[in-house]
């Protein structure tokens, strides 16, 4: 069995034979860790970070998913990575739902498959084309997932729907994972977990994770997992993150002109 850290080095091995990538947010975004990626030349879609594989690989060694969800996928990275350390841990299934809306969608989808192919995944992660939360039930082959993770569209509602869409298809112990707690849509996404009775961890990761479950037992190990994890840390301002963003797109640009996107 691969330390989850190797896991990182054969998925970003496995990506760059398949395609050309550039990093960015190196150092981590909101706090240390990264850095990401997207396909060279274009602005979107961007992955998790290195450091947020991590927090998935700890996930899977620690609670052993069997099948695992995921609205979002781009061009792979995360589910790759997901699907490879499950692969070690027992699991199943991993089931990504995309509707190929952000940069070359299709292009990128065909990355997303020729990753999954490239590291011999095939078998347990299957890629499915489609919008959450209308085409959940179409694709979703369980009726509980142990693993969901939410990284499509970071809007609001639209967040919230997709919580809503994978409510019916997750059982109290399911972990729920949002990703960029710094983007309008995740944050209230969040708050309607916990009325609906989800406990929230959040990780400080380069772009910050929120662990939910409605699960006590689970929940506390989740704490014991994520030391560095806080409940109620609040909200970031809105304007930190537009600021960022802005600081983003600003330097792709920047970078186009240069050459170097
Ligand atoms: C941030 S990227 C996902 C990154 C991916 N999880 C990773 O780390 O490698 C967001 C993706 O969500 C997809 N998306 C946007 N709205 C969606 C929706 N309503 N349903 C499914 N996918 C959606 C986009 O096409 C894009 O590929």
């Amino acid at each position: 069995m691969r330390d989850v850290s190797e896991t990182v080095g054969r998925v970003v091995a496995a990506l760059d034979r398949v395609a050309d990538t550039s990093l960015l947010w190196d150092r981590g975004l909101l706090n240390p860790g990264g850095p990401h990626r997207r396909l060279r030349g274009h602005m979107y879609p961007i992955s998790i970070g290195e450091d947020e594989c991590i927090v998935f690989g700890r996930l899977v060694e620690r609670f052993r998913p069997r099948h695992c969800f995921i609205v979002g996928n781009a061009f792979g990275f995360s589910s790759a990575y997901i699907a490879d350390v499950m692969h070690q841990h027992g699991g199943q299934s991993v089931t990504t739902l995309d509707n190929q809306s952000e940069g070359e969608g299709e292009r990128i989808a065909g990355v997303a498959q020729a990753l999954t192919d490239e590291l011999g995944l095939a078998e347990i992660l299957e890629n499915c084309k489609g919008s959450s939360p209308d085409d959940i039930a179409r694709v979703a082959k369980q009726t509980s997932y142990e693993l969901v993770f939410i990284d499509g569209l970071h809007r609001h509602p639209q967040v919230t729907r997709d919580l809503h869409g994978v409510l019916p298809y997750c059982d109290a112990k399911s972990i729920v994972v949002f990703h960029d707690s710094w983007i309008v849509g995740v944050p209230e996404a969040v708050e309607e977990a916990k009325k609906l009775g989800f406990r929230c961890l959040w990780v400080p990761t380069s772009c910050e994770m929120i662990l939910a479950t409605r699960d006590e037992q689970v929940f506390s190990d989740l704490r014991a997992t994520f030391a560095e994890g806080v409940e109620d840390r609040g909200r970031r301002s809105y304007v930190y993150g537009y600021l960022l963003y802005l600081r983003e797109v600003l330097s792709f640009r920047m970078n186009s002109l240069l050459g170097r996107a």
